[in-house]
């Protein structure tokens, strides 16, 4: 790919698009929203307002570390508390496609809506990438960004046009423009992680305690597997129990699954051959430190059949 012309296409586009305009836009952290910020800032300044929306379903610390990351590069990012709204949406929603569809219409229209309107912005840049097209068209699972091409007009909708200057690139090359930028390879080369976040990584009602369960889980995985080499690694909560014993007493336990693997776009993965002493640390790890886990699994299956999260 010619990094160099990308980006130049890409800015010209953004500063045609929004004129002289206002526009809006939701960083995770994550390589795709973080490489739409940094374009939509060569082509708008401060016309461009960024924003890290706090959902309630965040890793451990992420939003604090994500503001403090783009302050290093003179990019002020506003933090929005919206867990409440985020909370009440969920609760009691344990279908999966139910799940994502009330985190995309909390995010869209409720939040969004709200802050587009304060704000005035007529445009929404959106680090959509070619893969999240392709699978929610192919209605393999409903990306959380993906809007028109769902025939939702979210001008009708929600009041703000959205700008997708990622819509042609898959991971490796949101990468490879990300480098050609000389962004910190903390954003570079930072694992993929879903819009509606940890929710994908819940299966059943997503709660303030499940939500506590699998972001302490989560840390312990990605702390275990930091430098290990993978695409992803994540942990995921079952919503089941399953006997098990501890201090010589029954306890019927919750169920955390560890998920490891190798893919270069997210299409197909790979499971992790990890070493056997890693999987029983971070076994041992998470049914010892996290409250109310007795059993921890591997997960063998490669993309497809399974998907990569599991909602
Ligand atoms: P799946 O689970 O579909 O995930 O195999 C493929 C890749 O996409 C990430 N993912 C998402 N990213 N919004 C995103 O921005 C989403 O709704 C979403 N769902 C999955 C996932 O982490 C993996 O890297």
């Amino acid at each position: 790919m010619n990094c160099k012309a990308f980006v130049e296409e890409q800015v010209e586009q953004i500063r045609q698009t929004v004129g002289d305009g206002q526009a809006i836009n939701a960083l995770s952290g994550g390589v795709d929203s973080s490489l739409v910020t940094v374009l939509g800032h060569r082509a708008l300044g401060t016309r461009l307002r960024t924003v890290f929306i706090d959902n309630a379903l965040m890793r451990e610390g992420e939003p604090q570390r994500v503001v403090r990351m783009f302050a290093g590069m003179k990019i002020p990012v506003e933090l929005v508390d919206a867990r409440e709204e985020f909370l009440a949406a969920l609760a009691g929603v344990t279908d999966p496609e139910e799940k994502r569809q009330a985190i995309t219409h909390t995010f869209y229209a409720t939040v969004f809506g709200r802050l587009v309107k304060e704000s005035g912005a007529r445009f929404l840049l959106h680090g959509t990438i070619l893969t999240d097209i392709e699978e929610t068209v192919a209605g393999i699972k409903r990306q959380h960004n993906i809007l028109s091409q769902l025939g939702i007009d979210t001008n009708a909708a929600y009041g703000y046009a959205v700008v997708e200057p990622l819509a042609t690139l898959r991971k490796d090359g949101v990468r490879e423009v990300c480098r050609f930028l000389k962004l910190p390879a903390e954003i570079a080369d930072r694992m993929p992680f879903p819009g509606p976040a940890l929710a994908t990584r819940i299966v059943g009602e997503v709660t303030r305690a499940r939500l506590a369960t699998v972001r302490q889980a989560t840390a312990i995985v990605e702390q275990e597997l930091a430098g290990c080499g993978a695409f992803q690694y994540l942990a995921v909560l079952l919503n089941d129990r399953a006997t098990g014993i501890r201090q010589n007493k029954r306890e019927f336990g919750q169920i955390l699954v560890v998920r490891c693997v190798e893919s270069t776009d997210a299409r197909e993965a790979a499971v992790t051959e990890l070493p056997w002493p890693k999987l029983q640390r971070v076994s041992q790890r998470i049914v010892t430190e996290v409250p109310d886990v007795s059993r921890c699994l591997y997960d063998l299956t490669p993309k497809p059949p399974a998907t990569i999260e599991y909602i």
